[in-house]
């Protein structure tokens, strides 16, 4: 394993939920597997928690951290080949990322999408060029179109928290004043369809995800429909794939209330936070939902995430 980027990167995923396991049990018991090495992390967007579970997954691990904040902290990069640089850029990428990789032996990078052009971000330009001028193994702390990293401790969380062997799992969109990346809902899809649970997506017209995201996934239009005999509903705002980037509904109908959850199977709530509360769910189903061990969670992959690159690299 050279890379996590994706689900796919991981070669065994039953037992990789139970090493994240372990560790959470055992945080300190490979302190000294990370000694002498270095965890660049490079940001083009805010963050939170990806930014403090990996630096505490590092240092865990007995790694040193550098955060890089671009675009504040260091040059404006310039992406394409051949660009006569007279612009606003300072430095190629061509060059920034060798040079990172002078310093550090794993480097994540988050990147947004732009939501303006679907082929473009499709492309996952800013990732790709990472993984082709790095010599050292690249992490993805959330790219244009997939969060990995948000959805391995999802489906850890929901690993620990299920009753049954193959719970009922709902993805189901909420609103959100402003436009979002469809990140987070194709890594949930993707990893709850690497995983053992039974998965449907509600969403208004309009917002299917990508056909190569949702394959064969059900998807139901009602939500209260979905919503019956659900184990686990995890909520999420993402803007048009279809209309690229628009948002086509703000409807508060949307909203995740208490009544929505009563028609459930005794459902548990999740979000990937941030979250903003009484629009995308209220107040009585954030206070009694999993998003704080969902993100603690984030700890635990991140490190497991780490451990392998570490592994594989030492
Ligand atoms: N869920 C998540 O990735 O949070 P941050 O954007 O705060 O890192």
């Amino acid at each position: 394993m050279k890379k996590f980027t994706s689900v796919q990167d991981v070669p065994n995923l039953p037992q990789w939920l139970q090493e994240a396991k372990a560790l959470k049990a055992n945080p300190f018991a490979h302190k000294s597997l990370g000694e002498n090495k270095v965890l660049g992390l490079v940001f083009f967007n805010p963050s939170l928690r990806t930014r403090m579970s990996m630096q505490r997954a590092a240092y865990n691990l007995g790694m040193q951290v550098m955060v890089l904040n671009v675009g504040q902290d260091s040059w404006q990069l310039e992406w394409e080949e051949g660009t006569v640089m007279n612009g606003t850029a300072q430095e190629h990428v061509k060059e920034a990322v060798p040079v990172m990789a002078q310093y550090c032996d794993i480097i994540g990078v988050r990147s947004f999408p732009g939501l303006k052009d679907r082929e473009a971000d499709y492309a996952e330009g800013v990732l790709n060029k990472f993984l082709q001028h790095s010599p050292v193994p690249i992490i993805s702390l959330e790219s244009a179109t997939s969060h990995p990293l948000q959805g391995f401790a999802d489906l850890l969380t929901i690993d620990e928290n299920k009753q049954k062997a193959k719970p009922r799992v709902v993805l189901s969109w909420a609103p959100h004043p402003k436009a979002l990346p469809q990140a987070v809902p194709n890594a949930f899809v993707e990893w709850m369809r690497a995983g053992e649970v039974d998965l449907v997506v509600t969403h208004p017209e309009g917002y299917e995800l990508a056909p190569q995201i949702i394959g064969d996934t059900p998807v139901i239009y009602e939500q209260e429909r979905a919503f019956e005999g659900a184990d686990f509903i995890y909520a999420k705002n993402w803007s048009s794939y279809r209309e690229y980037g628009k948002i086509l509904s703000q409807s508060p109908d949307w909203t995740i209330t208490e009544a929505k959850m009563a028609l459930t199977n005794g459902a548990r709530f999740m979000h990937c936070l941030p979250i903003r509360r009484n629009v995308i769910a209220t107040d009585g189903v954030v206070d009694n939902s999993l998003v704080i061990p969902q993100a603690e969670n984030r700890l635990w992959t991140a490190q497991l995430v780490l451990k392998k690159l570490l592994e594989e690299t030492s």
